[in-house]
Protein backbone atom coordinates (compact mmCIF):
# COMPACT_ATOMS: atom_id res chain seq x y z
CA UNK A 1 0.00 0.00 0.00
CA UNK A 2 1.56 3.51 -0.97
CA UNK A 3 1.11 6.38 1.34
CA UNK A 4 -2.05 7.94 -0.61
CA UNK A 5 -3.41 4.44 0.18
CA UNK A 6 -3.11 4.34 3.44
CA UNK A 7 -3.95 7.38 4.54
CA UNK A 8 -7.26 6.49 2.74
CA UNK A 9 -8.01 3.70 4.54
CA UNK A 10 -6.14 2.55 7.33
CA UNK A 11 -6.69 3.98 11.12
CA UNK A 12 -3.48 4.48 12.38
CA UNK A 13 -0.23 5.77 10.89
CA UNK A 14 3.07 6.26 12.64
CA UNK A 15 5.60 8.08 11.40
CA UNK A 16 9.49 8.11 12.91
CA UNK A 17 12.74 8.61 12.33
CA UNK A 18 15.79 9.90 13.28
CA UNK A 19 16.28 13.47 15.06
CA UNK A 20 15.28 16.35 12.57
CA UNK A 21 14.74 14.61 9.48
CA UNK A 22 11.48 15.62 8.94
CA UNK A 23 8.68 13.32 10.67
CA UNK A 24 6.56 15.91 12.41
CA UNK A 25 6.47 18.10 9.40
CA UNK A 26 5.36 14.48 7.25
CA UNK A 27 2.84 13.70 10.20
CA UNK A 28 1.52 17.15 9.84
CA UNK A 29 1.01 17.21 6.26
CA UNK A 30 -0.46 13.34 5.80
CA UNK A 31 -2.83 14.87 8.54
CA UNK A 32 -4.14 18.09 6.82
CA UNK A 33 -4.41 15.88 3.48
CA UNK A 34 -6.21 13.35 5.14
CA UNK A 35 -8.41 15.59 6.88
CA UNK A 36 -8.85 17.28 3.68
CA UNK A 37 -9.93 13.76 1.81
CA UNK A 38 -12.92 14.12 4.12
CA UNK A 39 -11.50 11.84 7.50
CA UNK A 40 -12.24 12.88 10.43
CA UNK A 41 -8.38 12.89 11.93
CA UNK A 42 -6.90 13.60 15.10
CA UNK A 43 -2.65 13.81 15.16
CA UNK A 44 -1.09 12.83 18.16
CA UNK A 45 2.30 14.26 19.44
CA UNK A 46 4.24 11.16 21.69
CA UNK A 47 7.31 13.39 21.35
CA UNK A 48 8.14 15.30 24.95
CA UNK A 49 9.83 17.86 23.10
CA UNK A 50 6.64 18.93 21.20
CA UNK A 51 6.99 20.88 18.31
CA UNK A 52 3.36 19.42 16.81
CA UNK A 53 1.46 22.98 17.37
CA UNK A 54 4.41 25.17 16.22
CA UNK A 55 4.48 22.94 12.89
CA UNK A 56 0.66 23.58 12.04
CA UNK A 57 0.82 26.85 13.42
CA UNK A 58 -1.77 26.57 16.25
CA UNK A 59 -1.31 26.88 19.52
CA UNK A 60 -1.93 23.63 21.39
CA UNK A 61 -1.89 22.78 25.39
CA UNK A 62 -0.54 19.63 26.20
CA UNK A 63 -3.61 17.14 27.22
CA UNK A 64 -5.89 19.26 25.57
CA UNK A 65 -6.97 17.90 21.99
CA UNK A 66 -7.52 21.47 19.96
CA UNK A 67 -9.04 21.56 16.54
CA UNK A 68 -7.29 22.86 13.59
CA UNK A 69 -8.96 26.45 13.03
CA UNK A 70 -8.14 26.20 9.11
CA UNK A 71 -9.78 22.64 8.76
CA UNK A 72 -12.25 21.19 9.26
CA UNK A 73 -11.70 17.27 10.47
CA UNK A 74 -8.73 17.95 11.70
CA UNK A 75 -7.49 17.96 15.43
CA UNK A 76 -4.49 17.80 17.07
CA UNK A 77 -3.03 16.57 20.53
CA UNK A 78 0.37 17.04 22.51
CA UNK A 79 0.51 14.12 25.22
CA UNK A 80 0.93 15.47 28.64
CA UNK A 81 2.69 13.04 30.62
CA UNK A 82 2.22 14.38 33.60
CA UNK A 83 -1.44 14.68 33.84
CA UNK A 84 -1.64 11.07 32.97
CA UNK A 85 0.63 10.16 35.60
CA UNK A 86 -1.61 11.83 38.53
CA UNK A 87 -4.28 10.10 36.57
CA UNK A 88 -2.47 6.58 37.36
CA UNK A 89 -0.80 7.09 40.60
CA UNK A 90 -2.91 5.00 42.21
CA UNK A 91 -1.66 1.86 40.86
CA UNK A 92 1.33 2.90 41.21
CA UNK A 93 0.90 3.48 44.98
CA UNK A 94 -0.33 -0.13 44.48
CA UNK A 95 3.53 -0.85 43.94
CA UNK A 96 5.05 1.48 46.24
CA UNK A 97 3.09 -0.86 49.57
CA UNK A 98 6.06 -3.13 48.77
CA UNK A 99 8.55 -0.92 50.67
CA UNK A 100 6.23 -0.77 53.70
CA UNK A 101 5.74 -2.78 56.93
CA UNK A 102 3.49 -4.66 56.54
CA UNK A 103 2.23 -6.15 59.61
CA UNK A 104 2.05 -10.16 59.30
CA UNK A 105 3.75 -10.48 56.42
CA UNK A 106 7.22 -12.39 56.81
CA UNK A 107 9.76 -11.73 54.65
CA UNK A 108 10.03 -14.94 53.30
CA UNK A 109 6.43 -14.33 51.65
CA UNK A 110 6.19 -14.79 47.83
CA UNK A 111 3.61 -11.76 47.75
CA UNK A 112 6.02 -9.49 49.15
CA UNK A 113 8.74 -11.05 46.36
CA UNK A 114 6.28 -9.94 43.43
CA UNK A 115 5.23 -6.55 45.33
CA UNK A 116 8.90 -5.76 45.34
CA UNK A 117 9.47 -7.10 41.60
CA UNK A 118 6.68 -5.10 40.31
CA UNK A 119 8.25 -1.86 42.55
CA UNK A 120 11.41 -2.87 40.16
CA UNK A 121 10.01 -2.64 37.14
CA UNK A 122 8.81 0.77 37.24
CA UNK A 123 10.88 1.74 33.89
CA UNK A 124 12.05 5.43 34.41
CA UNK A 125 9.70 6.27 31.89
CA UNK A 126 7.08 5.41 33.79
CA UNK A 127 4.96 9.05 32.91
CA UNK A 128 4.70 8.10 29.08
CA UNK A 129 4.01 4.75 29.78
CA UNK A 130 0.71 5.80 31.45
CA UNK A 131 0.25 8.47 29.28
CA UNK A 132 0.55 5.65 25.93
CA UNK A 133 -1.63 3.19 28.37
CA UNK A 134 -4.31 6.64 28.15
CA UNK A 135 -3.61 6.91 24.29
CA UNK A 136 -4.12 3.03 23.89
CA UNK A 137 -7.17 3.30 26.19
CA UNK A 138 -8.81 6.02 24.10
CA UNK A 139 -8.12 4.22 21.04
CA UNK A 140 -10.05 1.44 22.14
CA UNK A 141 -12.94 2.69 22.93
CA UNK A 142 -15.75 4.42 20.76
CA UNK A 143 -14.32 7.40 19.20
CA UNK A 144 -15.24 9.95 16.04
CA UNK A 145 -11.79 9.24 13.96
CA UNK A 146 -11.37 7.92 10.82
CA UNK A 147 -7.88 7.85 11.07
CA UNK A 148 -5.29 8.11 14.15
CA UNK A 149 -1.82 9.94 13.24
CA UNK A 150 1.21 9.73 15.63
CA UNK A 151 4.14 11.92 15.22
CA UNK A 152 6.88 10.65 17.33
CA UNK A 153 10.13 11.39 19.01
CA UNK A 154 13.28 10.32 17.67
CA UNK A 155 14.00 6.54 17.16
CA UNK A 156 15.51 5.05 20.66
CA UNK A 157 12.31 7.23 22.24
CA UNK A 158 10.31 5.69 19.95
CA UNK A 159 11.37 2.46 20.19
CA UNK A 160 11.35 2.32 23.72
CA UNK A 161 7.37 3.80 23.87
CA UNK A 162 6.51 1.15 21.45
CA UNK A 163 7.92 -1.82 23.78
CA UNK A 164 5.91 0.14 26.56
CA UNK A 165 2.65 -2.22 26.17
CA UNK A 166 4.15 -5.24 26.82
CA UNK A 167 6.05 -3.59 29.56
CA UNK A 168 2.82 -2.60 30.97
CA UNK A 169 0.72 -5.56 30.26
CA UNK A 170 3.03 -7.41 32.74
CA UNK A 171 2.91 -5.08 34.96
CA UNK A 172 -0.61 -4.91 34.97
CA UNK A 173 -0.65 -8.78 34.65
CA UNK A 174 1.00 -8.52 38.29
CA UNK A 175 -0.69 -6.37 39.93
CA UNK A 176 -3.70 -8.72 38.75
CA UNK A 177 -2.21 -11.69 40.62
CA UNK A 178 -1.31 -10.04 43.86
CA UNK A 179 -4.57 -8.45 44.04
CA UNK A 180 -6.63 -12.03 43.83
CA UNK A 181 -3.97 -13.38 45.97
CA UNK A 182 -4.45 -10.94 48.63
CA UNK A 183 -7.75 -10.45 48.22
CA UNK A 184 -9.53 -9.97 51.48
CA UNK A 185 -6.74 -8.55 53.54
CA UNK A 186 -5.49 -6.46 50.72
CA UNK A 187 -9.51 -4.62 50.84
CA UNK A 188 -8.29 -4.24 54.55
CA UNK A 189 -4.78 -2.72 54.07
CA UNK A 190 -5.94 -0.73 51.38
CA UNK A 191 -8.39 1.15 53.30
CA UNK A 192 -5.80 1.98 55.56
CA UNK A 193 -3.79 3.49 53.38
CA UNK A 194 -6.00 4.47 50.60
CA UNK A 195 -8.72 7.55 50.07
CA UNK A 196 -12.36 6.36 49.19
CA UNK A 197 -12.08 8.12 45.42
CA UNK A 198 -8.60 5.99 44.95
CA UNK A 199 -10.01 2.98 46.66
CA UNK A 200 -12.50 2.65 43.77
CA UNK A 201 -10.54 3.45 41.06
CA UNK A 202 -7.96 0.52 41.64
CA UNK A 203 -10.79 -1.90 41.77
CA UNK A 204 -9.91 -5.61 39.92
CA UNK A 205 -12.25 -4.49 36.96
CA UNK A 206 -10.14 -1.08 36.16
CA UNK A 207 -7.14 -2.87 36.05
CA UNK A 208 -8.69 -5.87 34.20
CA UNK A 209 -9.95 -3.68 31.16
CA UNK A 210 -7.04 -1.71 31.03
CA UNK A 211 -4.83 -4.99 30.42
CA UNK A 212 -7.66 -5.72 27.62
CA UNK A 213 -7.10 -2.47 26.03
CA UNK A 214 -3.48 -2.76 26.04
CA UNK A 215 -3.52 -6.53 24.67
CA UNK A 216 -6.25 -5.53 21.74
CA UNK A 217 -3.97 -2.20 21.11
CA UNK A 218 -0.87 -4.17 20.74
CA UNK A 219 -2.94 -6.52 18.03
CA UNK A 220 -4.78 -3.32 15.78
CA UNK A 221 -0.47 -2.30 16.11
CA UNK A 222 0.17 -5.19 14.07
CA UNK A 223 -2.60 -5.70 11.94
CA UNK A 224 -1.64 -4.08 8.48
CA UNK A 225 -5.42 -3.46 7.89
CA UNK A 226 -5.12 -1.04 10.75
CA UNK A 227 -1.72 0.75 11.08
CA UNK A 228 1.38 1.04 9.35
CA UNK A 229 4.58 2.79 10.58
CA UNK A 230 6.56 5.32 8.18
CA UNK A 231 9.62 5.80 8.43
CA UNK A 232 11.24 9.44 7.43
CA UNK A 233 14.69 9.54 6.79
CA UNK A 234 17.63 11.68 5.20
CA UNK A 235 19.89 10.54 2.64
CA UNK A 236 22.85 10.35 4.60
CA UNK A 237 24.87 7.19 5.48
CA UNK A 238 24.39 7.30 9.72
CA UNK A 239 20.34 8.13 8.63
CA UNK A 240 21.00 4.41 5.90
CA UNK A 241 22.67 2.87 9.30
CA UNK A 242 19.89 3.82 11.45
CA UNK A 243 16.81 2.94 9.56
CA UNK A 244 17.99 -0.26 8.91
CA UNK A 245 18.57 -0.96 12.47
CA UNK A 246 14.62 0.55 13.33
CA UNK A 247 13.28 -1.79 10.64
CA UNK A 248 14.73 -4.19 12.60
CA UNK A 249 13.28 -3.46 15.54
CA UNK A 250 9.66 -2.68 14.41
CA UNK A 251 9.90 -6.37 12.52
CA UNK A 252 10.82 -7.65 15.94
CA UNK A 253 7.36 -6.03 16.98
CA UNK A 254 5.76 -7.14 13.92
CA UNK A 255 4.86 -3.46 13.05
CA UNK A 256 4.10 -3.16 9.27
CA UNK A 257 6.08 -1.11 7.06
CA UNK A 258 5.37 -0.40 3.71
CA UNK A 259 6.60 3.42 2.95
CA UNK A 260 10.00 5.23 3.89
CA UNK A 261 10.45 8.45 2.50
CA UNK A 262 13.89 10.26 1.83
CA UNK A 263 13.02 14.11 2.59
CA UNK A 264 15.17 16.81 1.80
CA UNK A 265 16.66 16.09 -1.00
CA UNK A 266 19.00 18.35 -3.21
CA UNK A 267 16.81 18.60 -7.07
CA UNK A 268 18.81 18.85 -10.04
CA UNK A 269 18.78 22.64 -10.90
CA UNK A 270 21.28 24.27 -13.09
CA UNK A 271 22.55 27.15 -10.41
CA UNK A 272 22.98 24.65 -7.58
CA UNK A 273 26.40 26.41 -5.81
CA UNK A 274 29.61 24.83 -5.18
CA UNK A 275 28.43 23.76 -1.81
CA UNK A 276 25.06 22.46 -2.75
CA UNK A 277 26.17 19.93 -5.69
CA UNK A 278 28.22 18.59 -3.40
CA UNK A 279 25.61 17.67 -1.08
CA UNK A 280 23.66 16.96 -4.02
CA UNK A 281 26.33 14.00 -5.46
CA UNK A 282 26.64 13.19 -1.62
CA UNK A 283 22.72 12.13 -1.45
CA UNK A 284 22.75 10.79 -4.97
CA UNK A 285 25.16 8.33 -3.56
CA UNK A 286 23.37 6.82 -0.81
CA UNK A 287 20.04 7.33 -2.56
CA UNK A 288 21.44 4.47 -4.50
CA UNK A 289 22.40 2.11 -2.03
CA UNK A 290 18.97 2.89 0.03
CA UNK A 291 16.78 2.37 -3.36
CA UNK A 292 18.93 -1.01 -3.53
CA UNK A 293 18.32 -1.68 0.56
CA UNK A 294 14.91 -0.68 1.14
CA UNK A 295 13.07 -0.45 -2.53
CA UNK A 296 14.74 -3.66 -4.01
CA UNK A 297 15.98 -5.91 -1.37
CA UNK A 298 13.09 -5.26 0.94
CA UNK A 299 10.74 -4.18 -1.28
CA UNK A 300 9.43 -0.88 0.47
CA UNK A 301 7.74 2.49 -1.15
CA UNK A 302 9.99 5.08 -1.23
CA UNK A 303 8.97 8.65 -1.54
CA UNK A 304 11.29 11.39 -2.20
CA UNK A 305 10.59 14.64 -1.35
CA UNK A 306 12.84 18.23 -2.25
CA UNK A 307 14.67 20.28 0.19
CA UNK A 308 11.88 23.63 0.42
CA UNK A 309 14.10 26.57 0.25
CA UNK A 310 12.01 27.25 3.30
CA UNK A 311 11.31 26.21 6.80
CA UNK A 312 8.21 24.19 5.96
CA UNK A 313 5.20 24.79 8.47
CA UNK A 314 2.06 26.16 8.71
CA UNK A 315 -0.80 25.50 6.14
CA UNK A 316 0.15 26.23 2.69
CA UNK A 317 3.48 24.75 2.80
CA UNK A 318 1.99 22.21 4.14
CA UNK A 319 0.03 21.49 1.90
CA UNK A 320 2.74 22.13 -1.20
CA UNK A 321 4.70 19.26 1.10
CA UNK A 322 1.74 16.81 0.89
CA UNK A 323 1.44 16.76 -2.74
CA UNK A 324 4.90 15.33 -2.80
CA UNK A 325 3.68 12.99 -0.37
CA UNK A 326 1.04 11.54 -2.45
CA UNK A 327 1.99 11.72 -5.95
N1 LIG B 1 11.82 19.01 2.77
C1 LIG B 1 12.11 19.99 3.60
N2 LIG B 1 12.62 21.14 3.12
C2 LIG B 1 12.92 22.16 3.92
N3 LIG B 1 12.76 22.14 5.25
C3 LIG B 1 12.25 21.01 5.80
C4 LIG B 1 11.89 19.89 5.00
N4 LIG B 1 11.42 18.93 5.84
C5 LIG B 1 11.46 19.44 7.07
N5 LIG B 1 11.95 20.68 7.06
C6 LIG B 1 12.21 21.57 8.20
O1 LIG B 1 13.16 20.93 9.03
C7 LIG B 1 12.90 21.20 10.39
C8 LIG B 1 12.76 19.90 11.15
O2 LIG B 1 11.58 19.24 10.71
P1 LIG B 1 10.66 18.43 11.70
O3 LIG B 1 10.38 19.21 12.92
O4 LIG B 1 9.53 17.93 10.91
O5 LIG B 1 11.65 17.23 12.05
P2 LIG B 1 11.46 16.10 13.17
O6 LIG B 1 12.04 14.88 12.59
O7 LIG B 1 10.06 16.06 13.60
O8 LIG B 1 12.37 16.68 14.33
P3 LIG B 1 12.43 16.17 15.84
O9 LIG B 1 13.27 14.92 15.81
O10 LIG B 1 13.09 17.29 16.54
O11 LIG B 1 11.03 15.91 16.27
C9 LIG B 1 11.66 22.06 10.43
O12 LIG B 1 12.02 23.38 10.57
C10 LIG B 1 11.00 21.81 9.08
O13 LIG B 1 10.27 22.93 8.65
MG1 LIG C 1 9.21 16.18 15.56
Amino acid sequence: MNLKEMLLSLSMIMFGGKGGVGKTTCASSSAIWAAEQGRNTLIISTDPAHSLGDSLGVELNPGEPTKVPYLNNLTALEIDPKKNLDQYSHLMNLSSLSSMEIPGMGDGLPIMEELQDLTAMNPPGIDEAFALLKVLEFLETKHDYDLVIFDTAPTGHTLRFLSLPETLSSWIGKLLKIRMKLGGFFGLIKKLFTSEEKREDTSLEVLERLNESIINAREDLKDPLKNSFVIVMISEEMALTETGRLLNELMKYSIPVSNIIVNQLYLEEEELCDFCKARRSMQQRNLMKIEEIFKNKLGKNLIKIPLFREEVREESKLKEFSKFLID
